[in-house]
């Protein structure tokens, strides 16, 4: 029996809840309804929207097992429940971005839809106090975070995993703009895929409308009141009806 109680609560995220699973080397993580936005400074209850991540999470993460990329996943129990490898998380949020948009055409003069190619890899320090600042090798290593042979093998992976969601999200007639992804150890070292991936953490386009079907929906809906939360969570069931088999859905009990 899994329990999910305050006794067994390892950590809690602005999104996930990660509880010690049965075995030691083993976690469960809940899938929350909570979005936020600002460094969590914005907070708000989004109704589906962990049962909809969640799902879509183990597609993803199968998906990459399945072209030998390594993830947390055990298995998906049932919506909002994965079981997971316990991981020592690394605290660089790793961004592959294949197109300008977002903070990087703030910082930088990139002109707004240009393609990068070959894809951009970008680290930021995951620390809201400091609000993610960017990191290079230097500062990473410095800061002990990680080594020279780490950042090689998170570049290295976070290209394999862009690869392989490119061509899933090609399919289903999705532009894979940018994503984020987060890396863990395990105990023997191995460098391993874990955190999510989701609306929360990448923006997709429609691939012939370009309408936005992931998290910006809320950033923007907050920044001019336009959108409200019913078309944020349309769109991300928008994602998760594209991408799911009437086999997964069996699987899964949906
Ligand atoms: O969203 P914003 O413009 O502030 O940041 P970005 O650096 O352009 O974000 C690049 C990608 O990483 C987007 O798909 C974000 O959703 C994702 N991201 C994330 O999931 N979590 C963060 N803390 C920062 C970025």
């Amino acid at each position: 029996m899994i329990k999910m109680d305050s006794k067994n609560l390892l950590y809690e995220g602005k999104a996930k809840s990660v509880f010690q699973g049965e075995n030691p080397d083993e976690v469960i993580i809940d899938f929350r309804d909570d979005m936020t936005a600002g460094d969590g400074a914005i907070k708000e209850n989004m109704g589906q929207k962990g049962y909809i991540n969640s799902v879509i999470c183990a597609k993803i993460f199968e998906t990459l097992e399945s072209e030998g990329v390594e993830t947390q996943l055990i298995e998906l129990c049932k919506p909002c429940v994965m079981k997971a490898k316990k991981l020592d998380m690394i605290p660089i949020e790793v961004i592959v971005r294949n197109i300008a948009t977002g903070s990087i055409i703030r910082k930088f003069p990139f002109e707004d839809k240009a393609p990068f190619n070959p894809p951009l890899i970008q680290m930021d320090f995951k620390d809201d106090e400091f609000h993610d600042p960017m990191l290079n090798d230097a500062i990473s290593i410095a800061l002990g975070i990680a080594s020279k042979e780490d950042l090689d093998t998170l570049r290295e992976l976070a290209l394999k995993v862009n690869e392989v969601m490119n061509k899933m999200f090609k399919d289903i007639g999705i532009i894979l703009v940018d994503f984020k992804i987060e890396f863990g150890k395990d105990n023997d070292g191995n460098i391993i895929l874990g955190d999510e991936i989701s609306p929360d953490s990448c923006r997709l386009w429609d691939a012939e409308t370009l309408d936005m079907l992931d998290k910006e929906l809320f950033r923007q809906g907050k920044d001019d009141e336009v959108i409200d939360d019913d078309e944020v969570i349309d769109a991300y069931e928008e994602v998760f009806n594209r991408l799911l088999t009437e086999e997964d859905k069996e699987k899964w009990g949906i």
